[in-house]
This record gives structure tokens, sequence and C-alpha cells, in this order.
């Protein structure tokens, strides 16, 4: 039976990407913790490859995969300087990782992840809005700050973004406004997703 995963954004991305023609090879850039979203596209059949800067957020994705029997391939990386080859893969995204980097930082990790994709190919990423409400910055001992050089996260205006697509056609985008309570506490997030494909 395949686990349901977390992340309801990808799901959409996923089902995208199981109607593309092209070989299912994909690649999660910020692909660390416990029960790493890559999962979901493994148990769908795809070559899964994750990339992961930070060494704890890595290893718990390899311990999480080791009880899981996944084989998944894991490896320390910077999305910002990906280490595979031009147009290596079919299918590119990152979740919740990409606004932990100042804006250069966001448009180069962009031109990468377009880099090692296919024509044809399909990439997502979300990004956080200005109407996300958390402003906080960053903890001097967190991974943002010591390994990104990032003071806070990085927002966006709703059509800002769309610039680092130019070479793709964005297929889907999304503002999405959530307000959720969980475990008695109440979150809001604002987010900007997009699913481009390569030209
Ligand atoms: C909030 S976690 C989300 C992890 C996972 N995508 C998920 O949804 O469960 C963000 C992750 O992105 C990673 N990350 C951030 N910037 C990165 C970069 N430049 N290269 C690779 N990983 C990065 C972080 O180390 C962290 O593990």
């Amino acid at each position: 039976m395949i686990e349901i995963s977390t992340a309801t954004p990808l799901y959409e991305y996923l089902r995208l990407c199981n109607l593309n023609p092209l070989p299912k090879k994909i690649l999660d850039c910020g692909a660390g913790w416990a029960n790493t979203k890559l999962s979901l596209f493994y148990q769908y059949g795809y070559e899964a490859f994750g990339l992961e800067i930070n060494k704890e957020a890595m290893d718990e994705a390899v311990e999480f995969c080791k009880e899981k029997d996944y084989a998944l391939h894991l490896l320390r990386g910077d999305m910002r300087d990906i280490p595979f080859a031009d147009e290596a893969f079919s299918f590119v995204y990152s979740y919740n990782a990409i606004s932990f980097m100042t804006k250069p930082d966001i448009k180069n990790s962009i031109n990468e992840l377009k880099r090692v994709l296919r024509p044809g190919g399909l990439c997502y990423v979300n990004l956080f809005s200005v109407d996300d409400p958390d402003n906080r910055p960053f903890d001097r001992n967190s991974f943002a700050y010591r390994l990104l050089k990032s003071e806070r996260f990085s927002k966006f205006e709703d059509n800002e973004a769309d610039i680092y697509f130019e070479s793709c056609e964005i297929i889907r985008k999304e503002k999405r406004l959530t307000e959720k309570i969980e475990n008695e506490k109440k979150y809001v997030r604002a987010d900007i997703d997009y699913i481009a494909r390569k030209k």
C-alpha cells in the first residue's frame, strides 16, 4: 500500500509527472528529514534522487529510508550548484526548501533546477508570498543562517518570480493561503506554487 504524504501540493505535481511521457527520473532539492517527500515519487515507481545540504536532515532521511527499505539515492549537496549533468532528470522539484535562501541564491538555484531538467520535463517549486506573516529572523544557530547566510525567509510579490521561469512554460501557478488549526495551534501561511515545463 502506498503511504499518504503530508505534502498535499506535491500530489498535483505527481499527477502531471505521471501524465508526462519522459522516463520517471526525479530529483528533490532539499530532500531531508524523516518521511522524505521523495518517497512519494519512489512509491510511484520513480528513480528518485535527493539532494540535501544539512547533515542532520540528511542523516534522518537516510535512516528513514533504511527503516522503510526505500532505495532512494540521497546525497549531500547544495541546490545552488547541483552536482549533476545538464538535462539529467525528467522532473526536478524543491518543496518547502527554496525560500530559506536569499533572493540571488533562489534565482541561482532555480537556474540550476532548470539546467538539470530535460526539455519537456517538469519543475515544481513553492515560494513564500509577501502575504505570509512569518517575518522572524533566523536563529544564529539555524542551518539557514550558518549554511546559507540567510537572515529570514525570502518573500515574493504575486508575479515577481515569473521571470525565473522565462525559458519555461508555466503550466500551473497557484497562490495558497492556508489557515489551519493543528495540535491546538493556529498556523497561517501564504505560498506561491509554480509548475513549469522546460521548452
Ligand atoms: C523545511 S525543510 C523541508 C524538507 C523537505 N523538503 C520536506 O518538505 O519535508 C527544508 C530543507 O531544505 C534544505 N535546503 C535548504 N537550502 C538548501 C540548499 N541550498 N541545498 C540543498 N538543500 C537545502 C534544508 O537543509 C532543509 O532540510
